[in-house]
């Protein structure tokens, strides 16, 4: 019997979304997801968004709902931002769908620069030059779809040359970091905070072939050891306020004259974001916008 889940659904500020987001990912809540549940659902008014998170119905308690209502109750007094004082949520029973295998209903192979995104079963052909990166959305993370991930996929595509160590920040299902592998990384380590991503990342790695030169760690910027430098690229596709708190980090981890691709940045949060980056010794040398979010591609002089 497929396990059933509950949305937890609020509309909130586009500035705020990130912190909305953090707020909603408590304990066993999944990842979090931005925009309307359905196209059913009416378009928020202007300014305003959907933020999603999901929980088993198992975990779905009084006290979590509970947790969950005092932690978005309590951001106005938090931020000061008056904005923020009345988010209402909403949590709503999904009817239970086997999630493991239903996206094969609407999972379409997609091209992001010269890779070529397909399900393990996939039997088309591809076109010369196209490089197969097998990818099956599991649990909650990424499709892929995301424009910061396609951003990042455009970068990595362009920039990782063969033997070269690639360093993955938020690395979720890894797809990052295996498509680094597949276009010749010799080592691309990753890291997410959250646990439950690691094994879908070596899961990913395995079906690409290329578990041996990819390595994966829960926790965040301090699972890195001191000694880990001189990467080749760096790859962060996490929030903004992540990537100004770290950038100074993740520059000293880059060799002189690497690369490195920033993504997750909301349009809004552009300029403390560019401002981070170039303090922190880097150069920006180009800036993709999709939708609302921005992707920094740059290197270390
Ligand atoms: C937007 S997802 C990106 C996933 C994947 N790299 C991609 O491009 O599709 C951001 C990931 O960052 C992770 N994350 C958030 N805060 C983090 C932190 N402080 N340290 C490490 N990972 C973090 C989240 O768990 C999530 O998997």
């Amino acid at each position: 019997m497929a396990p059933a889940w509950t949305e937890i659904a609020v509309i909130a500020p586009v500035e705020w979304l990130e912190l909305v987001a953090e707020t909603l990912s408590l304990g066993p809540c999944s990842s979090v997801a931005f925009g309307r549940p359905s196209l059913a659902t009416p378009e928020p008014p202007p300014g305003l968004e959907w933020v999603r998170a999901y929980v088993i119905e198992t975990e779905d308690t009084p006290a979590l709902r509970a947790e969950i209502e005092a932690a978005l109750g309590a951001l106005g007094e938090r931020t000061g931002a008056s904005e923020l004082a009345n988010l209402s949520v909403r949590f709503r029973r999904l009817p239970p769908e086997d999630y493991a295998t239903s996206w094969r209903k609407s999972w379409k192979p997609m091209r992001v620069a010269d890779f070529a995104i397909v399900p393990r079963d996939w039997k088309g052909t591809l076109r010369a030059g196209d490089r197969r990166l097998v990818l099956e959305p599991g649990g909650a993370f990424g499709t892929g779809r995301h424009p910061t991930t396609r951003g990042c996929l455009r970068a990595i595509s362009r920039l990782v040359r063969p033997g070269e160590r690639v360093l993955d920040a938020g690395c979720g299902n890894g797809v990052l970091a295996v498509a680094a592998a597949l276009c010749g990384a010799s080592h691309a380590l990753g890291f997410d905070i959250d646990p439950s991503a690691i094994p879908y990342a070596d899961e990913l790695a395995e079906w690409n072939g290329v578990r041996a030169r990819c390595e994966f760690r829960t926790g965040t910027f301090e699972c890195l050891r001191t000694e880990e430098r001189g990467f080749d690229g760096v790859l962060a596709n996490i929030f903004a306020d992540l990537i100004q708190a770290h950038a100074e980090d993740m520059a000293s981890r880059l060799r002189p004259g690497g690369w490195f691709a920033f993504s997750g940045c909301l349009d809004k949060k552009r300029y403390p974001t560019v401002a981070a980056i170039e303090e922190a010794g880097l150069v920006i040398d180009t800036l993709h916008t999709r939708g609302q979010w921005d992707t920094f591609v740059g290197h270390r002089p």
